[in-house]
């Protein structure tokens, strides 16, 4: 069987920090979409790691970590993330295998990406500029450069090829954008090198064949189930299926082979990047939940927006992941409020809806809230689910009430640790 692991908001709901405390318990963790434009942060035994391409059960000996079909994979900044992990000693060459057929982003894809983003001007989609909508597109487009390329000889053909196209199309945007392409791709061939020393695979045979001999696996997800690309805010949202039928696509595996769905989300709300945020704060509330939480983007350091707990837009992520259990992070950042609010239905053209809508935006679109009484007390001590404070447990049971399936883990810091069954 294979269980995913799925942000259900914008993003950086702490997928990183819960797929490390559960892959002691799997045989292999695997990535099934997005690319670099993830950062997942890990903390445990005083350091912090960012991983962007690479799984997050790579920190634990027994597990093996597949890169899987449907990620987008940037080999300079892959090269970057095994340097990182060089003092672990980790042997990649037989725990981390990549997929033949996940795609490659060339140094072109990240200048399409930017020139795309400049074009657009202020209605950008606050891409994180590596490259990811320009790589997808060449994968729906039937151009993409995939990871088996490399095994064949004339991989150097196809790769100019490619850029030549991307050259014409920079050009076409007319933007004015400066690159040195030399410098690039000279990064980006000694890059190409260090890839190549790692092991490819058919992952989908790989991971079937793994799950019929009762191996157990993780799928971890990236970015969140609003950032998808069918589901989410369109077109303020990533290029890929960032919710669970995206991990069956990304990793050849079939829906009836899916365990648990473990949906995690914050206690609040935050998004980087542009596009609709109907419990977005701009007051003193919303700077605390920034400062306390410290809400700044792991891939790009950028401010996250900050706002209260959407109920209406987490009913949606779970109903599409079909969601089994959840788990509630961050709940330690919302200490010291008096009063919680969580949103329970919109305003949408008029008429107050329960469901989120085909376009969010500003102007048609107001919340309803419910409060809920804060809790004071400092989280972060916490060790068991008797010591949570009791107006915790009524605002996690709101949330479960609200969207009908049980929270089974609550995280009260960053660190491995601050993790508590409940
Ligand atoms: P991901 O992309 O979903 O893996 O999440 P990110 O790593 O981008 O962002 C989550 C941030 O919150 C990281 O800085 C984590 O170290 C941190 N974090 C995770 N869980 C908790 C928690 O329960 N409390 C606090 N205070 N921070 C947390
Ligand atoms: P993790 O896995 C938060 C956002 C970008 C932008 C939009 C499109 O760490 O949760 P892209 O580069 O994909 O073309 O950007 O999606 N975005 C993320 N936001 N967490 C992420 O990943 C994100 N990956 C992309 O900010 O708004
Ligand atoms: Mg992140």
């Amino acid at each position: 069987m294979i269980d995913l692991l799925l942000g259900l908001q914008w993003g950086d709901e702490g997928k990183g920090k819960i797929v490390d405390v559960l892959a002691n318990d799997y045989d292999i963790v695997a990535r099934f979409q997005g690319g670099p434009n993830a950062g997942h942060t890990l903390i445990f035994d005083g350091n912090k790691h960012v991983l962007h391409t690479i799984p997050s059960g790579i920190f634990h000996k027994n597990a093996i970590n597949i890169v899987g079909n449907g990620v987008v994979i940037d080999p300079v900044i892959f090269k970057n993330e095994l340097d990182n992990l060089s003092p672990y000693n980790i042997d990649f060459k037989s725990k981390l295998l990549i997929s033949r057929k996940a795609h490659v982003i060339l140094p072109t894809h990240r200048i399409l990406d930017a020139a795309s983003e400049k074009m657009k001007g202020k209605e950008k989609i606050g891409s994180t500029l590596k490259g990811i909508g320009p790589t997808y597109m060449d994968k729906t487009g039937r151009n993409g450069f995939r990871i088996g390329d490399l095994d064949f000889e004339n991989w150097k053909e196809k790769y100019a090829s490619l850029t030549q196209k991307h050259l014409k199309m920079i050009d076409f945007y007319g933007v004015d954008i400066t690159f040195d392409l030399e410098t690039l791709e000279a990064e980006f061939f000694e890059a190409i090198d260090v890839l190549k020393s790692l092991t490819f695979i058919d992952s989908e045979e790989y991971i079937n064949d793994a799950m019929s001999k009762g191996k157990t696996i993780l799928a971890e997800g990236a970015q969140g189930s609003l950032l998808d690309i069918d589901f989410g805010t369109y077109p303020f949202v990533t290029s890929s299926n960032t919710t669970a039928a995206g991990a069956c696509t990304g990793l050849g595996v079939a829906p009836n082979k899916i365990g648990e769905v473990f949906g995690i989300f914050k206690a609040y709300t935050t998004r980087v990047g542009s596009g609709p945020f109907p419990t977005e704060l701009f007051d003193e509330d919303g700077k605390t939940m920034a400062k306390v939480g410290h809400e700044f983007g792991a891939t790009t350091g950028r401010p996250r927006r900050c706002g209260w707990l959407d109920l209406v837009a987490l009913k949606y992520a779970v109903q599409i992941n079909g969601v089994t259990q959840l788990m509630m992070m961050k709940g330690d950042v919302l200490s010291g409020f008096k009063t919680l609010k969580v949103c329970t239905s919109y305003n949408y053209k008029g008429n107050e809806i329960k469901h989120f809508p085909y376009n969010i935006e500003e102007e048609n679109t107001s919340v309803n809230y419910t409060d809920i009484k804060g809790w004071q007390e400092d989280l972060t001590q916490l060790t068991t689910s008797e010591q949570l404070p009791k107006n915790l447990n009524d605002y996690v049971s709101f949330v479960e009430d609200f969207v009908g399936v049980p929270v089974k883990i609550v995280s009260v810091g960053p660190d491995r640790r601050q993790t508590i069954e409940v």
